[in-house]
C-alpha cells in the first residue's frame, strides 16, 4: 500500500475548537498530518511543508490535482530562510510594508524545500499570515506550513470553520475555530523571480500598492503598473507653493523669473553668484543643508510664490537630502 492509499483509509472523528486545540495541531503537523486554520483571508489546510507525505495528503483530502502549487506559511522573513535560496532586498522591502498580511511572495526554492510542496517548480511561494492563531501554530510546530485553501477542489473557500467542517469532516483531525477571516479573498500572489515583479493572483493588496514599494509590477492582465508620480505619492513633504529644483544656477534664476516672487535656496556654492533674485545659503556641508532646509521651506513659503532648490542629484555626498527634496519637487526639475 503506498502513502497515498494509507490516508484515503484513514478516517477521522474530525475535532473543531479554538486556541485551545494549538497545541495538539501542532503535534499533528509534526507528525504529518494535516490541520486547518484561520488565516486572515481564507481558512487553510496545512501540513508540514517540509513532509512529502504530509504534503500529498493534501491532494488527497481536497481531491486536487497534482501539479498545483501550495503556498508555504512562515512566521517572519527569518522563517523564510529555510524554504528558500535567495531572498533579494525587495522581498524585504514587502515584508516590511505587508506583512503579517495577504501577499504570497514567490521566490526560488530551497534545496530542501520537496517539489512535490511547489507543484514541480524550481520556485516557492511564501506567505506569513496576519492571524495570530496561524503564526503561532507555525510556530509551536517549528516548520513551515503548506497550506491551500482548505476547501474541496471546485469548492468555494471557506472563510468559517464550519464551511472547512463541511467539506473536511472525516478527513482531518482538527479544525481550529478562529472565527470568520476578516480579508475573505485568498492573499495576492507576487513573483518576484521575473525581470519585473509580475502578480500571479490579484488580491486585496493591488498593484498600485505593490508599485509603490518596487516602483514598477506587471499586473495580473500582463500590464505595466508604476508608482503614482512622486509628487502625488509624498505631497505631505512639499510646500505650498510650487517647489521645483534646479540642476544649474542659470536654471534656478530662469524659474524664478516666471513667478511674481522666488527664492532660491541651496549649497553656498550654488547660491553664492546669483544677483537679483533672494537666495538662501543652506550651508556649505550635506549635514548643514539638510538641518536647514526645512525650516527654510517652511519660512519661504510664507512669503514667495516659489521655491526653487537645488537639485543634488550629481552630488553623491548629497544622496539622503537630494531623496528628501525630489519628494519636495515631486520629481520636477530644470537643466
Ligand atoms: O490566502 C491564501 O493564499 C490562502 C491561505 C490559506 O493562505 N491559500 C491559498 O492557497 O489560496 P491555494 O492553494 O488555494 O492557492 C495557491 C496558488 C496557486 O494556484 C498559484 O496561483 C499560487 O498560489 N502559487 C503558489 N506557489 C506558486 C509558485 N511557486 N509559483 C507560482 N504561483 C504559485
Ligand atoms: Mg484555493
Amino acid at each position: 500500500m503506498n502513502s497515498v492509499d494509507k490516508v484515503v483509509n484513514k478516517s477521522y472523528d474530525t475535532v473543531v475548537g479554538g486556541v485551545e486545540l494549538l497545541d495538539e495541531a501542532a503535534e499533528c503537523i509534526r507528525r504529518g498530518e494535516l490541520v486547518a486554520f484561520p488565516t486572515e483571508t481564507v481558512y487553510g489546510l496545512g501540513a508540514d511543508a517540509f513532509n512529502e507525505e504530509a504534503v500529498r495528503s493534501i491532494f488527497v483530502a481536497k481531491g486536487r490535482p497534482q501539479d498545483n502549487p501550495f503556498i508555504v506559511h512562515v512566521a517572519s522573513p527569518k522563517g523564510a530562510e529555510v524554504a528558500v535560496s535567495h531572498i533579494p532586498d525587495a522581498a524585504y522591502r514587502l515584508w516590511e510594508k505587508f506583512s503579517p498580511g495577504p501577499l504570497t511572495i514567490v521566490l526560488p526554492k530551497s534545496e530542501r524545500m520537496p517539489l512535490i510542496t511547489t507543484g514541480g517548480l524550481n520556485t516557492v511561494g511564501i506567505r506569513i499570515p496576519n492571524n495570530t492563531i496561524a503564526l503561532e501554530l507555525i510556530r509551536r510546530s517549528d516548520c513551515a506550513i503548506a497550506a491551500p485553501s482548505a476547501n474541496t477542489s471546485g469548492r468555494i473557500s471557506p472563510t468559517r470553520a464550519m464551511d472547512v467542517y463541511e467539506d473536511m469532516r472525516g478527513k482531518i483531525p482538527l479544525i481550529i475555530d478562529g472565527g470568520p477571516s476578516t480579508v475573505g479573498i485568498e492573499s495576492t500572489v507576487i513573483d518576484l523571480t521575473r525581470e519585473v515583479p509580475t502578480v500571479l493572483r490579484p488580491g486585496a493588496i493591488t498593484a498600485e500598492m505593490l508599485a509603490e514599494v518596487l516602483g514598477e509590477v506587471v499586473n495580473h492582465k500582463g500590464k505595466v503598473v508604476v508608482a503614482a508620480a512622486p509628487g502625488m505619492k509624498y505631497k505631505h513633504y512639499a510646500p505650498v507653493v510650487p517647489c521645483i529644483g534646479a540642476r544649474t544656477p542659470e536654471a534656478a534664476r530662469k524659474i524664478a523669473s516666471r513667478f511674481p516672487s522666488a527664492v532660491i535656496m541651496g549649497e553656498s556654492s550654488f547660491v553664492k553668484d546669483i544677483e537679483g533674485v533672494t537666495t538662501v545659503n543652506l550651508g556649505a556641508t550635506p549635514e548643514e543643508c539638510m538641518r536647514n532646509v526645512f525650516s527654510e521651506m517652511r519660512d519661504a513659503e510664507k512669503v514667495y510664490s516659489c521655491i526653487v532648490v537645488e537639485d543634488f542629484s550629481e552630488k553623491p555626498d548629497f544622496y539622503a537630502l537630494n531623496n528628501s527634496l525630489s519628494k519636495s519637487t515631486g520629481g520636477k526639475t530644470e537643466e
